[in-house]
C-alpha cells in the first residue's frame, strides 16, 4: 500500500438522510412500509432508528470529534408539510437550528429535499407517479428554500430517482410495492420533472445557490465476457437504470424510454453528485455479483476503480465539478471498512475536478429494507442504549481529514 495526498481544496464529510437516523416520525411513507411483515428483515421500523431528532446537538459534537469538514443530510417532508398545503414552522425551524449548530463548528451543509420517503397523503395521492407531484414537490421545496436561504446555499434535490424509482415500483421491495416496468418510467420521468422546475424555482430564490441531484451511478459489466446476449442487455440495463435518467435530469433530454422526441433542453445542475458503491454483472435481466472478488456484507462487489471511471464519465459528459455524495460500505466488523476508505480516497486524489467527498454514512442507521441490521457507520450504535462509539476507521477517516493525505505511519497503524 502506498501513501498518497489529496488536493488540498478537497472537502470531506459525512451523509446521512432523515429517515434514516431522526426517529420519531409516524407520518411518512416508510414507517407505514414498515409495519407489513417481511418488508423489513428484522422487523425494525424507522421510529427508533438513531432518535438523532432529538440528538442532533450532541452528533454534531461528534462530527466534530471527527473533524468532519462537510455535512449532507436530508429534510423529511412529511415533517414539514404533515398535511397537503399545512406547513410546520416548529419543524422548519428545528432544522434552522441544526444548521446554525453545524456552522457554529464550522461545518458546510448540503441539503437534500427528497430522500426516498414521502409524507402519508403524499404517498396516498399516487406519489411520483402522479403528474401532480410536480407542482407538490416544487411548492415543498419552495418553501424549505424560503425558510433555510440565510442559512444554506447548496441543495440536492433528489436523492437516488433511479433506486427509488427501480426498488420501489419495478421490484415491489420498497414503497410502493408496485411491479410495473411503465410505472417505474413514469415514476422517474416525473422526478425529473421534479428535479428541473425546483432546480429553477431555488435559483429564483436562491440566485447564486448550488443546486444538484444525486444519482446511484454502478458499474455495470456484462458477466460472460464474450456473450453478445449479455453485453447487449447491460448497454440497456445501464441505459434505463442510470444514463437516461441522468441526461433528463441534468439536460432535460427526455428520450428512451421516457419518449422519442426530446423536449426543452438546459441545463439543471451546478456540480454532478455520485453516490457510488459497485460494480455489478449483468446477465440477460439479471442482475449479480462476479464471483472471486472482494465483498461487502451485504455481497455487494468492492471495486474502488469504478469511482474514478464513473466520475471520469461524467465529468467528462457534463463537465461541472463532482461531488461524490456517497460513498461507504457494510462492514459488521470494521473489518475492511478502512481499507475501503483508503481504496477509494486513492481514486479520488487522482481527480482534482472531484470537490467534495460524503463518506455514506456517518453512524450504523435504519437501513431501508435491512432495517437496522446492516452498519454502514464510521461511528457504531446500539440502537436499544442509542451508545454511539467512534470505530476505528472513524479515527481513520479523521486522520485523513486532519492530514489531507495518508502516510505512512497511518498505513501501519490501521490498515495493516
Ligand atoms: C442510499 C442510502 C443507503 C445507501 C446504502 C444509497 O442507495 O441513498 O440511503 O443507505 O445507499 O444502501
Amino acid at each position: 500500500m502506498d501513501p498518497y495526498k489529496l488536493n488540498e481544496d478537497l472537502k470531506l464529510g459525512v451523509a446521512t438522510a432523515a429517515t434514516q437516523i431522526e426517529g420519531g416520525d409516524t407520518n411518512n411513507s416508510w414507517y407505514e412500509w414498515a409495519q407489513e411483515k417481511d418488508h423489513i428483515i428484522d422487523g425494525t421500523t424507522p421510529l427508533r432508528a438513531n432518535e438523532h431528532y432529538k440528538r442532533y446537538k450532541e452528533d454534531i459534537d461528534l462530527m466534530k470529534d471527527l473533524s468532519i469538514e462537510c455535512y449532507r443530510f436530508s429534510i423529511e417532508w412529511s415533517r414539514i408539510e404533515p398535511e397537503e398545503g399545512k406547513f410546520n414552522l416548529e419543524a422548519i425551524n428545528h432544522y434552522i437550528d441544526e444548521i446554525k449548530s453545524l456552522k457554529e463548528k464550522n461545518i458546510e451543509v448540503l441539503v437534500t429535499l427528497h430522500h426516498f420517503s414521502n409524507p402519508l397523503w403524499f404517498e396516498e395521492m399516487g406519489a411520483f407517479k402522479s403528474k401532480k407531484s410536480i407542482f407538490f414537490f416544487t411548492r415543498y421545496a419552495m418553501y424549505v428554500v424560503q425558510a433555510l436561504k440565510d442559512y444554506a446555499n447548496e441543495f440536492i434535490t433528489i436523492n437516488e430517482p433511479n433506486v427509488y424509482a427501480t426498488n420501489g415500483y419495478f421490484f415491489g421491495i420498497w414503497p410502493s410495492g408496485e411491479k410495473s416496468f411503465f410505472s417505474a418510467v413514469k415514476v422517474m420521468k416525473n422526478l425529473a420533472k421534479c428535479h428541473i422546475s425546483s432546480y429553477n424555482a431555488i435559483h429564483k430564490i436562491i440566485p447564486n445557490a448550488r443546486v444538484g441531484f444525486a444519482n446511484h451511478l454502478a458499474i455495470f459489466s456484462p458477466l460472460r465476457e464474450k456473450s453478445l446476449y449479455d453485453k447487449i442487455t447491460c448497454f440497456l440495463v445501464a441505459k434505463f437504470f442510470q444514463g437516461a435518467l441522468t441526461d433528463a435530469m441534468a439536460l432535460g433530454k427526455f428520450r428512451f424510454p421516457f419518449c422519442f422526441l426530446s423536449s426543452k433542453r438546459g441545463v439543471y445542475y451546478d456540480f454532478i453528485g455520485i453516490n457510488y458503491y459497485t460494480r455489478r454483472a449483468i446477465s440477460g435481466f439479471n442482475t449479480t455479483f462476479f464471483k472471486n472478488t472482494a465483498k461487502n456484507d451485504l455481497g455487494w462487489e468492492i471495486y474502488p476503480e469504478g469511482l474514478g471511471i464513473i466520475a471520469d464519465e461524467q465529468y467528462k459528459k457534463y463537465k461541472k465539478e463532482i461531488y461524490i455524495t456517497e460513498n461507504g460500505t457494510c462492514d459488521k466488523e470494521d473489518a475492511f471498512r478502512s481499507k475501503y476508505i483508503y481504496d477509494h480516497l486513492k481514486e479520488v486524489s487522482k481527480r482534482d475536478f472531484i470537490k467534495k467527498y460524503f463518506y455514506w454514512t456517518f453512524m450504523d442507521n435504519f437501513e431501508w429494507a435491512e432495517g437496522e441490521s446492516a452498519p454502514f457507520g464510521i461511528v457504531k450504535c446500539d440502537f436499544p442504549t442509542q451508545k454511539r462509539k467512534i470505530r476505528k476507521s472513524g479515527y481513520f477517516y479523521k486522520e485523513i481529514i486532519d492530514k489531507k493525505e495518508v502516510n505512512c505511519q497511518m498505513i501501519d497503524e490501521f490498515l495493516k
